[in-house]
């Protein structure tokens, strides 16, 4: 069992990587030895992980807290349930239920539950206790670190959510031999965003095994998991509720929350819009001069690679990115505000630029002018 620490001022945690599954690991977990006579306990799921995972994980959680009151909610599976709708279920489930201050809630799922159960954290009788089991390749390495918890609005991604640690986070990899193909390589934009912002080492590591990686090699996957939760973890602990560099994490994501929010959040994944938004960005920090062509090119590969789109879906225009971007929270007095590169492992942040510049990349990438 891997534990790695997550310090922070005011709430440090641990994040656990191994076989937490196992009974006898899991009591060992010495977060989870609290005495909870009066605990309720909450699992927020969906129908697709509870019929894989929430037998055993109801068995653990009750073994663990045997006077604990666990009832499970299954939200609706999918990046358009992460609403206003799914966090009124959230909390009328509490409320009927009479959860209090000191109730618990688990998040067992991908970066949609985990965003939600977070954000109802956060707000429920002024915040409560939460733990993540996250179960994707994507909330393994990004989601289920560092707090950011929320839902999207109709207007745009991630528009409303508050910075709220876990208390716990664990994280089995051998759950993710249930993934589709299209989740995993989904997590794999968020994995090479490492590599590409802070981490040559590990952008190379990534280049020499695409072939294990994408057999879902058990100890490669479980080096891959621990390595991006150690970067990340690195940049959360100086900038917690990102007022500088943590911001770095967002490479590709203000292009790739545009294309999500156009199709609705019904068509693109999550991770499928941060890959074509990293080329985006690569080519867009190629064109100002700070990489060459040959860095871009070597990114696109890399991201094909684990079968990552690396262009526009044929449907989208520039006005609609334009627009959509425009509302993205990274942007700051009305400037738009881009992570690019400067080489590969060394992302930086540019207050400032030119619109035109970056009307001709969408296009270059696939857009409609
Ligand atoms: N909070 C953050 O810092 C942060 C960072 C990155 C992304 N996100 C958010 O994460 C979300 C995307 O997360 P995601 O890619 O995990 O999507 P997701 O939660 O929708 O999961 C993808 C699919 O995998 C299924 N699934 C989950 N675990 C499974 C398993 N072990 N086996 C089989 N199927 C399984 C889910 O039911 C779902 O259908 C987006 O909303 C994004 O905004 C948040």
């Amino acid at each position: 069992m891997n534990k790695i620490h997550v310090n922070l001022k005011n709430d440090s945690y641990n994040i656990y990587v191994g076989d937490i599954f196992g009974a006898h690991i899991f009591k060992q977990i010495e977060e989870l030895q609290i005495n909870l006579t009066e605990r309720q306990i909450l699992i927020i799921t969906n129908s697709t992980v509870a019929a894989l995972y929430l037998k055993d994980t109801q068995q653990l959680i009750q073994a663990v807290y045997p006077h604990a009151r666990v009832s499970v909610l299954e939200l609706g599976d999918g990046e358009q349930y992460k609403n206003f709708d799914s966090i009124n279920a959230i909390l009328s489930h509490m409320l009927e239920h009479q959860f209090n201050r000191s109730s618990l809630l688990v998040a067992l799922g991908g970066g949609v539950i985990g965003d939600m159960t977070g954000f109802a954290a956060s707000i429920y009788q002024r915040g409560i206790d939460y733990i993540s089991i996250p179960t994707t390749l994507l909330a393994q390495v990004d989601s289920s670190v560092g707090g950011k918890t929320g839902i999207n609005h109709a207007l745009g991604k991630n528009m409303i959510g508050a910075f709220k640690q876990p208390k716990l986070v664990l994280i089995n990899p051998n759950v993710l031999k249930t993934l589709t193909d299209l989740d995993f390589s989904s997590g794999m934009a968020e994995v090479v965003k490492y590599g590409l912002i802070m981490d040559l080492d590990f952008y190379n590591y990534l280049a020499h095994n695409v072939a294990a990686i994408n057999l879902r090699d058990l100890a490669v996957l479980q080096r891959m998991i621990i390595k991006s939760i150690q970067n990340k973890v690195a940049l959360v602990e100086i900038d917690e509720f990102e007022t500088g560099n943590r911001a770095l994490l967002n490479l590709g994501h203000t292009f790739g929350h545009a294309l999500e929010k156009i199709q609705q959040y019904a068509g693109l994944t999550h991770g499928q819009g941060v890959a074509i938004g990293t080329v985006m960005a690569a080519r867009l920090s190629s064109k100002l001069g700070y990489l060459s062509l040959d860095c871009v090119n070597n990114i696109k590969n890399l991201l094909s690679s684990f079968k990552l789109p690396v262009a526009a879906p044929a449907d989208i225009n520039v006005t609609d990115m334009i627009n959509a971007m425009s509302l993205d929270k990274k942007n700051i007095n009305g400037t738009l505000r881009l992570i690019l590169l400067e080489d590969i492992a060394k992302g930086i942040i540019l207050e400032s630029v030119d619109i035109t510049t970056i009307k001709n990349i969408m296009v270059e990438s696939g857009v409609n002018a």
